[in-house]
């Protein structure tokens, strides 16, 4: 079979030409990297089980009207997605400390904040994606006001959907990340949610025990990863409800 063009490879992904004009397909690798690449790992099964709980997320976002790059699941580990132009941020949504920002300010993890906050990150690997302002944001030219307003309203949406989502099956999201694309309709633009939704770009702690159900059980060597992400995906009824650790997919 003539293979696709490949148009990029990530930690996690790669991105091939799609089949229509302005659609790329994207592939969920097995691999897992954490400390910018520091760490490394080949996770049997990850990337189906991410390929499928993003395709849940964005659908769900579609559904209550929050523009995103998702089209639709082509195979196990491949989605068909809007072609779209990275802002180089990563826009990060806290509800609850953890990490970066507990070690920053010394909070302790899981203390709830006062309302959630929205941090930037100027995306770039060799710097280890730095935490920016708006000011850096604007006097450097990566986003405009304009986008950043819808930048900011986007965010928010997307963690009061995945907040509720969480909620309602015993999880707590406690932090994310997402990434925005700018498309282009004729001589207008949109932002829209891109790359992925998924418990590598999520903290999702179960409420009664804390349990991590996220990256950080491989970032912190905590068991199981499959375990974790097929935990977060039976919950969601993205696989089966018996006790299943292998990513067996239901349609
Ligand atoms: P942090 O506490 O390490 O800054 O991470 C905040 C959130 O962003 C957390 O949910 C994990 C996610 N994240 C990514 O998706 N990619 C990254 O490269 C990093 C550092 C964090």
């Amino acid at each position: 079979m003539a293979r696709r063009k490949k148009i990029y490879e990530g930690k996690a992904k790669i991105l091939y030409e799609g089949p229509e004009p302005g659609t790329i397909v994207q592939y969920f690798k097995d691999d897992a990297t954490a400390f910018n690449a520091e760490k490394k790992d080949v996770i049997d099964g990850k990337g189906v089980l991410n390929n499928r709980l993003s395709e849940f997320f964005m659908s769900g976002l579609t559904q209550i009207g929050v523009p995103n790059h998702f089209i639709r699941r082509l195979n196990m580990r491949e989605q068909l997605v809007r072609n779209c132009e990275i802002v180089p941020l990563e826009v990060i949504v806290r509800n609850y400390a953890a990490g970066s920002m507990s070690k920053r300010l010394g909070i302790a993890e899981g203390t709830q904040l006062p309302r959630p906050i929205v941090e930037y990150c100027y995306k770039d690997d060799a710097l280890g994606d730095p935490l920016v302002t708006e000011e850096h944001i604007a006097a450097f030219g990566w986003a405009s006001q304009q986008d950043m307003d819808d930048i900011l309203s986007l965010a928010l949406r997307v963690n009061d959907f995945m907040s509720g989502i969480m909620l309602a099956v015993g999880i707590r999201l406690v932090d994310f990340k997402i990434e925005i694309g700018r498309v282009f309709e004729g001589d207008y633009q949109r932002l829209i949610v891109a790359d992925e939704i998924s418990p590598d770009s999520c903290r999702l702690w179960d409420i009664e025990t804390g349990q991590k159900l996220d990256k950080d059980v491989f970032r912190r060597d905590l068991g199981s990863l499959t375990d974790a992400y097929s935990e977060v995906a039976r919950r969601l009824g993205v696989l089966p409800q018996s006790n299943v650790t292998k990513p067996t997919l239901i349609n």
